[in-house]
């Protein structure tokens, strides 16, 4: 039997005053909706379609290749939401799980146990339902005298009685497709907001004698709906919590989970320890046996096994093994580094390549340079890259020793082998094995101190 989902993405979400589509806000960096068409894919689905209304063009981007979507022009309410779907469903067979984009905590497991539950039933709708500790804002079950599903009413039009019901509308349901679409073209809008309500299919159901169900969930964490952004910080928290679980089990340490922030998608190899305060973004990569943090954030970075990395930042870089980076520097976009390399205190480095075992060890400017192996650069040493018009690069061959607080005025080519004296301004190439000074004499005067004193 075919088993299709449709995710209610249109609203506004007024709520979250935000100039962006409320389900394209981001949790542990992926949008709520790519959280819930996750969770819909692992569950099994073949069919997904989302309907997109407010920044419709937005949304259909963020679920390109993974999803149908349909355009619900107005936001007139979740039934006339979910009808948008008909014409991608209405003559198939099977089950339709109806979700929304704003509750992005629904895990795979779940949906599959109410697909299962609703299917040995033989209902044509099942609820799937929670009980909240405070329940302000969601929609209220209303249970008949035999315990069964009566109607769902939502707070806004809910008596003060009802409004002390716990047991809530999570906005998930399993529906039989064949005779919903039907039901949704008969749904009015009579209630406080003049929406249609996809919740009033319930009642019309129960009340043609239909069989509805409802599965009542106990882990009510799992269905918060995000309408603002004090939900959404709270579901961040949930979220992120669940990613640094999966890494732990995996056999990560995360030293202090309240204080990292790791991105959906990130992978970390065995053994790795992750000191507080660090953050781990996007496509990150890490090996084993490395120690990230503390204080450090990497961003689209591919690291290998056993590195050191602290206080620092790194962005779309590649590390090699076994490299230290920090505390205190900062790797920018387009570098590479090879095995063994050290990048220490207060160095930055950009669009650069450095070769196998090199030493940057402190407070230099390495910028659109490619450096061979076993360099050792000069604490102070800048590359002058940028002539104000244009970048330049600058080369250094294998074993060369870079003096202290060198300049190297690029584009400029230093041997293999080669020395510069410290303080030195390089403008002019330097062969192989050759040592290139440029400094001034030193002066000498002789007892100058006490000559000053007694003036
Ligand atoms: C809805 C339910 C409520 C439930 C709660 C769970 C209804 C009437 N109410 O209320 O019973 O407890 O979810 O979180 O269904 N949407 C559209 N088009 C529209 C209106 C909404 O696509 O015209 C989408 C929204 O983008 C959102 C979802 O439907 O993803 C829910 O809409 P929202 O306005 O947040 O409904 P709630 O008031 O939370
Ligand atoms: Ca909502």
């Amino acid at each position: 039997m075919k088993l299709a989902a449709v995710i209610l993405a249109a609203g506004k979400g007024t709520r979250m005053k935000s100039k962006h589509p409320k389900v394209l806000h981001k949790l542990c960096g992926q949008s709520m909706l790519s959280w819930v068409i996750d969770a819909v894919a692992a569950a099994g689905v073949e069919q997904t379609v989302v309907v997109v209304g407010h920044g419709a063009e937005q949304v259909a981007r963020e679920v390109e290749g993974r999803a149908q979507v349909a355009l619900q022009a107005e936001q007139l309410g979740t039934a006339h939401a979910l009808l948008q779907a008909g014409p991608h469903l209405k003559d198939s067979q099977g089950q339709v799980l109806v979700l929304c984009g704003d509750t992005p905590l629904i895990e795979a497991d779940t949906l599959s146990l109410l697909v299962q539950n609703h299917r040995s039933s033989g209902a044509v709708a099942t609820v799937l339902t929670t009980e909240m500790e405070d329940p302000a804002g969601y929609g209220r079950v209303i249970r008949g005298d035999r315990g069964g599903v009566c109607r769902i009413v939502e707070h806004k039009d809910a008596s003060p009685e009802e409004r002390k019901i716990r047991e809530i509308n999570t906005g998930i349901y399993c529906f039989e497709i064949s005779g919903l679409f039907a039901a949704l073209g008969q749904v009015a809008p009579v209630n406080s907001q003049g929406e249609y309500y996809l919740t009033d299919v319930i009642e019309m159901y129960v009340r043609e004698g239909k069989k509805v169900n409802a599965m009542l969930s106990k882990n009510s964490r799992e269905f918060i709906g995000i309408n603002d952004r004090v939900q959404l910080a709270e579901v961040e928290q949930i979220m992120r919590r669940r990613v640094l679980r999966n890494l732990m089990e995996s056999g990560v340490t995360v030293m202090d989970p309240a204080s990292t922030f790791v991105d959906h998608g990130v992978v970390v190899g065995r053994d790795t320890v992750i000191h507080p305060f660090t953050f781990l973004e996007g496509r990150t990569v890490i090996g084993e046996d490395c120690v990230i943090g503390p204080g450090s954030r990497l961003s689209n970075a591919t690291v290998g096994n056993g590195v050191t990395i602290q206080y620092s930042i790194v962005l779309d870089s590649l590390i090699g093994d076994e490299c230290s980076i920090g505390p205190y520097s900062y790797l920018r976009p387009e570098t590479r580094l090879e095995k063994g390399v050290k990048v220490g205190d207060f160095v930055e480095i950009k669009k650069s390549q450095i070769g196998k075992g090199s030493k940057v060890p402190h407070l230099s400017y390495v910028g659109d340079a490619i450096l061979g192996e076993g360099i050792n650069i000069g604490a102070g040493t800048i590359t002058c890259n940028y002539d104000g018009h244009k970048k330049w690069p600058t080369r250094i061959g294998d074993g060369a020793f870079i003096g202290s607080n060198t300049n190297l005025v690029a584009p400029v080519e230093i041997g293999a082998g080669a020395v510069t004296g410290a303080g030195s301004t390089i403008t002019r190439d330097v062969p192989a094995g050759a040592l290139a000074v440029e400094r001034a004499d030193q002066k000498i005067v002789p007892d100058w101190s006490h000559r000053k004193k007694k003036k």
